[in-house]
């Protein structure tokens, strides 16, 4: 069973449509990135999940129940975006509150509590005030706060907001270990390049709908292009390979071969054989997801304001609240 499913789930805040749609199902057991621009819905459809903000319409259901479901709470963690923590605690105080909020025995809250500051890097100043933290100190205790109570499932609303760079290597390291260990992880972010190299599966929302949707490598996969390298002072046969019905373009040392639909760079390799010419270099493009995502932004894939039914601009930043 999904841990997380739902179907055409829609929102709207008054006038504004933030969820127009939202058909996604996340497997136990992985890490789904959601991506979107500012005011794109991330937000908004994972407080439904949690039933911390009600649907307009459609399904949405978590570990099998439907979102909002009481019973199912201490088996999720939730690192809101902007959480702001009473100043007043330490970081050992607020997992222990959390923990009691939780049901967690005291042995159990001392225990984890010890372990997860631990783990987030905290453990020197476990016993500080929050309010001597520094921002990417608080993020950390905002994602101890989140699994250290060792729930199922794990909603991360942008996590390394703030965070350093070995920082958010430590809690790329420590998502992948919290995987490996069954938790399901999803995360929303707008830091692509995070997303991508820890994500199973992703979703990009644009505008409240979904408008790509798959594992990172389906997502970034260009098929339709090699990069060839001919060794040095070999002239590469444009015509010939031309003749084949390959396109080529050249940016020297270099040449673009663009394999049309339904063939194989098969016969290019065979010709260049055929000519005794030797290889150097021989690479299938590969798009970022970030070059995915740009695509899917600029294309459009227009939204429909809902007021007028015609195309809404792209939003670039949040709309009025
Ligand atoms: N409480 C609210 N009242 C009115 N509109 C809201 C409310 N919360 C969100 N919205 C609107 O819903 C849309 C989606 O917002 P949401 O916070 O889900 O976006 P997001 O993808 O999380 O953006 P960000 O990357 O900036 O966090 C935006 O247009 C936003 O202004
Ligand atoms: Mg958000």
């Amino acid at each position: 069973m999904p841990v997380v499913s739902t179907s055409n789930l829609c929102k709207n805040y008054g006038r504004i449509a933030a969820l127009r749609g939202v058909s996604v199902t996340v497997e136990a057991g992985t890490i789904y990135g959601l991506l979107g621009q500012n005011g794109a819905g991330k937000s908004t459809l994972v407080k439904i999940l949690l039933g911390i903000v009600k649907k307009s319409n459609g399904e949405a259901n978590l570990l099998g129940a439907p979102a909002g479901t009481t019973a199912i709470r201490n088996r999720v963690g939730y690192l809101p975006e902007d959480h702001l923590f009473p100043g007043y605690h330490s970081a050992r105080s607020l997992l222990d509150f959390y923990g009691r909020l939780y049901g967690l025995s005291r042995a159990e809250r001392r225990g984890r509590a010890d372990e997860a500051l631990d783990v987030v890097g905290l453990r020197k100043r476990m016993d500080s005030k929050i309010r001597t933290y520094s921002k990417g100190m608080k993020q950390r205790l905002g994602i101890a706060q989140a699994f250290f109570h060792n729930p199922d499932v794990i909603f991360l609303d942008e996590p390394t907001d703030g965070v350093d760079p070995v920082g958010r290597k430590e809690i790329r390291d420590l998502l992948q270990r919290l995987k490996s260990e069954g938790c399901t992880i999803f995360v929303n972010s707008h830091l692509l390049g995070e997303v991508e190299l820890i994500s199973d599966r992703v979703a990009i929302l644009n505008q409240g709908q979904i408008v790509r949707e798959g594992t990172v490598a389906d997502l970034t996969r260009q098929t339709n292009r090699y990069t060839i390298r001919l060794a040095d002072g070999q002239a590469f046969p444009t015509e010939d390979v031309r003749a084949l019905g390959f396109p080529v373009t050249a940016h020297n040392p270099f040449h673009d071969v663009e394999i049309p639909e339904g063939k194989t760079i098969d016969p290019v390799l065979h010709l260049l054989q055929r000519e005794r010419l030797s290889l150097r270099h021989l690479v299938e493009t590969k798009q970022t997801l970030e070059d995915v995502f740009v695509q899917m932004v600029e294309s459009g894939e227009p939204g429909t304001d809902r007021r007028q039914g015609k195309t809404a601009p792209l939003p670039t930043a949040k709309r009025a609240e």
